[in-house]
């Protein structure tokens, strides 16, 4: 018979725990705001899993700023981190994908505003498939004794203070960057927190999934389509969810690519700036990887429009690099 060893190992820090040990100045207000964002990311995970019992699945008959028809979700997803934020008094103001305008949340001396997609990846609810919340946060430029306003969020990725997203999958995952690597948590259900379960994320330089909906293949401009086909000659992996969080996560697990492309029909592409695309840049870049929009890199591209697109090209450095040549050798 094998002998069974037991492992006692110390008990995982929870995401409070975790920054507020560093030693950062913010790290306090930091870990705070990341306790409201949890607190909320706590109650969606349960109405996500609840959803098809609660009666929340579908249509809500109202369409977001994008046009996009809202999900019941969506809407209480968004709900509820609005609350959680305003709550913790430290956010000065939200702009989500939800809403056309800013949210002013009353905390006007507060020192961050946030963006958010609260419930990314919508269209998959329904059938049970993994969505996620993304998210960034900002240290405020308008002074504490004014009104902030759209300008606080109207900053480059580069200034993100942290940025990351929440996961609902086979586990809740927060996956998180303060600009010092990248940390991910698990919602265990038993202790009611996000524990620490990998502290430092790292992809692979050159992977071997690329991810794009490839239904609109015949609108992509020559460098796509000879990167993709370079893909399939390579025989890589073709893997595409539909919802960004559980596509980019996996790529930055395994070591991937995934493509949003511009097509005529959409000339910036699909994909949000500064609630999407930005919080999984700074993410890809502190785990090794890389974002661009074809040409430039994203963190540098200053936004002028809080539901600003951009076509969107992120994962293994190797992988985003080759698709720029593609696109720039016309
Ligand atoms: P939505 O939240 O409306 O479902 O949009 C999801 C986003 C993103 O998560 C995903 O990568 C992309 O849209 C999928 O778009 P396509 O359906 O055009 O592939």
């Amino acid at each position: 018979m094998q002998n069974i060893m037991l492992i006692t190992a110390s008990s995982p820090l929870s995401v409070g725990e975790f920054f507020y040990k560093k030693t950062q100045p913010q790290a306090s207000d930091l870990s705070l705001i990341l306790d409201a964002l949890t607190q909320a990311a706590k109650l969606v995970h349960v109405d996500v899993n609840r959803a098809e019992l609660a009666g929340i699945l579908g249509a809500i008959g109202t369409e977001n700023v994008q046009g996009e028809e809202q999900q019941k979700l969506d809407v209480i997803a968004n709900n509820r981190f609005i609350e959680a934020f305003t709550k913790s008094g430290l956010i000065a103001l939200i702009g989500s994908e939800e809403n056309e305008g800013i949210i002013l949340t009353g905390n006007d001396g507060a020192e961050y505003v946030v963006a958010m997609d609260p419930l990314d990846g919508s269209s998959n609810i329904d059938v049970n498939v993994s969505i996620g919340t993304i998210f960034s946060i900002y240290r405020r430029k308008t002074p504490t004794n004014q009104t902030p306003t759209l300008s606080d969020l109207l900053q480059a990725g580069t200034e993100q203070v942290a940025g990351g997203y929440v996961l609902y999958g086979t586990s809740t995952l927060l996956v998180l960057t303060t600009g010092e690597g990248v940390q991910a948590f698990t919602y265990d259900l038993k202790a009611d927190e996000f524990l620490l379960s990998n502290p430092l994320i790292q992809t692979k330089a050159e992977g071997k999934i690329f991810s794009c909906n490839e239904g609109s293949y015949h609108d992509f401009e020559e460098g796509v389509k000879n990167y993709l086909n370079h893909c399939k000659t390579q025989q890589f992996k073709g893997r595409y969810i539909g919802s960004l969080v559980a596509d980019f996560h996996r790529n930055l697990l395994k070591g991937g690519i995934f493509l949003y492309p511009a097509t005529p029909k959409s000339p910036q592409g699909k994909l949000r700036l500064l609630y999407e695309c930005n919080p999984l840049a700074f993410i890809a870049e502190q785990a090794g990887g890389l974002a661009t929009d074809g040409k430039n890199r994203i963190l540098d591209i200053q936004p002028i429009a809080l539901h600003q697109r951009t076509p969107y090209y992120i994962g293994s450095p190797n992988m985003v690099r080759n698709v720029m040549d593609l696109l720039q050798s016309k």
